[in-house]
């Protein structure tokens, strides 16, 4: 799969330092409120695994599962709710995690679903920001890392649903996208 990467911006280590420093962050801001993490699957899967583990505070965990590119490298600007009903977060401090912002829909639209929900507090978190002009205006408050606008996969990122299980992350290679990638 690592030969399917144009090149690697960020290999395991990196990854793993920057989570050290994204949970003692998250850590000491929730040291006195009780957490509800809401994690974005399928993309947030390993994030949330590496990044929660690290957080010594109780919390609660729920996923939502939604899709707004469809199988492409393009985001389209509805988002599909895969599972409709979310977590009963009223009253509670929400830190919503995603793996990557890049047109700002999918950020957008579950806050606004889970500030509808009245919690106490609503956060968000992304391991990827794409530095971009975005369709709707977000502002993370726990980033890992700024990348410019390519299509990048690993460490949950999927192109067609594969390369979720690299443990790095890279940018995919162009002729890959432009053929579509062979299923082996
Ligand atoms: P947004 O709604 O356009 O901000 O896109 C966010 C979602 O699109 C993420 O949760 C990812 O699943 C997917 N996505 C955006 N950019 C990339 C990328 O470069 N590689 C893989 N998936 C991406
Ligand atoms: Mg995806």
């Amino acid at each position: 799969m690592q030969a399917d990467l144009d090149r690697i911006l960020f290999d395991e280590a990196t990854i793993h330092r920057r989570l050290d420093e994204l949970a003692a962050r998250i850590s000491h801001d929730y040291r006195d409120r009780e957490l509800t993490v809401i994690a974005i699957l399928n993309g947030s899967i390993i994030l949330m695994a590496d990044l929660l583990r690290r957080i010594p505070l109780p919390l609660e965990l729920d996923c939502v599962s939604v899709a707004s590119y469809h199988g492409d490298v393009k985001p389209s600007d509805e988002l599909i709710f895969r599972q409709v009903s979310l977590p009963d977060v009223v009253g509670r401090h929400v830190l919503i995690l995603d793996d990557i912002l890049d047109s700002g829909v999918t950020l957008t639209s579950i806050r606004e679903k889970v500030e509808a929900a009245e919690p106490s507090s609503v956060r968000t978190c992304v391991l990827l920001e794409k530095k971009k002009t975005r369709a709707r205006v977000v502002d993370p408050d726990y980033v890992g890392f700024e990348i410019a606008d390519e299509f990048v996969v690993g460490y949950g990122l999927d192109y067609m649903e594969r390369y979720r299980n690299l443990p790095c992350i890279g940018v995919l290679r162009k002729d890959l996208i432009a053929n579509g990638v062979n299923r082996r």
